[in-house]
């Protein structure tokens, strides 16, 4: 199956590395204009959105005031119409999951307010022109560790859980025919996860698969949501097998 998306436009945020950077050049690959996002590394985005087709690079933290408005409004400038959101941004605090007594009130404030209200202020803003467009969709990344008692922090496997319910409730109420959708990964290779060689081998010991995702893998995986017309309101849990053995 191959889909068509020339003269589509896709914004898709944390995009100046791993999967964000796989799933923009995915997308690009299939026609879509892509707005290429990250808050701190501008020069690995710049270059990301320089080697695809067609698209802009925009600076912005997704949880900061008026960077929301600034994707939607790139969109709208260079192509007139926005087609589909990838709300990859993500971010984690380096405390193991089970420290309940190193968590503190700003570890919660920076996770939540960029996986939780960073992809719901972007989901709002691009709403109204995702209701104008013939398909529109959303896909969110989230993670195992929102669906299982694993993962690299609490507050990040708290925001994901958080993100699998957005994805419900926005798929209940987005209207205009726009399909909300997560995808949730297991363990990928990507520089988050560069320093952990123990739990890659951990995962490539238990997983019925035998490996670590590539940030290619997640991208297929959201090619696969995305042509599926007929879903909503779904987690799609791309872990290898992962799950099944927690
Ligand atoms: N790697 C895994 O094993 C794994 C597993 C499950 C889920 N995930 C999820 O997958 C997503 C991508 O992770 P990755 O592994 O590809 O990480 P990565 O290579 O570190 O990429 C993260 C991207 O998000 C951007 N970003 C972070 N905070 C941002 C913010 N507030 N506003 C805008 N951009 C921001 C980063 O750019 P700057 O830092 O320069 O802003 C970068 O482009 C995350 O949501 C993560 O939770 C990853």
């Amino acid at each position: 199956m191959r889909m068509e998306l020339t003269g589509h436009a896709v914004i898709v945020t944390g995009s100046s590395s791993g999967i964000g950077a796989a799933v923009a050049r995915r997308l690009a690959g299939l026609g879509a204009g892509i707005v290429v996002n990250s808050a701190r590394s501008a020069e690995a985005g710049r270059r990301v959105a320089a080697e695809l087709a067609d698209a802009v690079y925009v600076q912005g933290d997704i949880g900061a005031p008026g960077t929301a408005a600034a994707l939607v409004a790139a969109a709208q400038q260079r192509w007139g119409r926005l087609d589909g959101l990838v709300n990859n941004a993500g971010r984690t605090v380096d405390v193991p999951l089970q420290d309940f007594a190193s968590v503190t009130a700003d570890h919660w404030d920076q996770v939540l307010r960029t996986n939780v209200v960073g992809t719901f202020l972007v989901s709002q803003a691009a709403l109204p022109l995702l209701r104008a467009a013939p398909d529109g969709w959303i896909v969110n990344i989230t993670s195992l560790a929102g669906m299982r008692q694993t993962g690299s922090s609490l507050p990040h496997a708290v925001s994901k859980a958080a993100v699998n319910h957005l994805t419900t409730i926005m798929a209940r109420f987005a209207g205009g025919g726009v399909r909300v959708n997560a995808v949730a990964p297991g363990l990928v290779a990507t520089p988050w996860t560069a320093d952990w060689a123990d739990r890659k081998a951990a995962v490539e010991r238990a997983a019925p698969l035998h490996r670590v995702a590539t940030p290619d893998d997640i991208a297929e995986a959201c090619l696969a949501v995305i042509a599926t017309r007929y879903a909503t309101g779904q987690t799609f849990l791309v872990d290898g097998g992962l799950g099944l053995m927690i």
